[in-house]
């Protein structure tokens, strides 16, 4: 069934989830759940852990992970370049979805922009993402009328989409 069209009544009942920074060793709980989001584009060095590792090292305070029934259901990478923050892979498990755990995470990276003197962040959301932009507008984020460009510096860093939520 589509995300946007589900059943509030299909929610797992859990405790409340416990919202934390990400550290290095979250990474593969964090790429498993990457593996599970539907329209989500794994890059093959982006999203290797060497980088993330890299991206983490760089960004110590500022990616998130949310915690429930003892493992990883929520994340976002999150880090700033020293002028813009960024949110790249901001994704909640199905099953937790529509329980304020999106909201809780972006959040706390904001609150920890801000406290690096950061003014504005930016994400990418596929205009064809009809959740993703429900809940980006409905916390308060604008869209932008831009053209968003980028160049290609290594050819091996192929895009994988996960295809359908693993957990259908
Ligand atoms: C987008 C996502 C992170 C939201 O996580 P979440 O924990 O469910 O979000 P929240 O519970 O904080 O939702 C906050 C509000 O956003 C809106 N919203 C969230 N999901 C929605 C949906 N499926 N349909 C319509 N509105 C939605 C609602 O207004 C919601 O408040 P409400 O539940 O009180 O009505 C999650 O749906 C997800 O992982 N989606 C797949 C990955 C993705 O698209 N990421 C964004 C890429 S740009």
């Amino acid at each position: 069934m589509d995300d946007y069209r589900r059943d509030p009544a299909d929610r797992a009942p859990s405790a409340e989830a416990r919202i934390l920074p990400m550290r290095e060793e979250d990474y593969d709980a964090v790429r498993a759940l990457w593996m599970t989001i539907r329209g989500f584009g794994i890059r093959a060095l982006d999203d290797s852990r060497e980088d993330v590792v890299r991206f983490i090292r760089r960004n110590p305070t500022t990616s998130v992970v949310a915690q429930a029934d003892g493992r990883i259901v929520g994340s976002i990478l999150c880090g700033s370049d020293g002028r813009q923050g960024a949110l790249y892979h901001v994704c909640v498990a199905r099953e937790y979805r529509r329980r304020g755990i999106g909201t809780r995470m972006v959040a706390y990276c904001m609150a920890r922009l801000r406290e690096m003197g950061i003014n504005k962040v930016a994400l990418i959301a596929f205009a064809s993402n009809d959740v993703g932009n429900a809940f980006w507008r409905r916390i308060g984020w604008k869209p932008c009328d831009v053209n968003y460009y980028e160049f290609v510096l290594n050819e091996d860093n192929i895009t994988q989409f996960i295809g359908a939520d693993n957990d259908d």
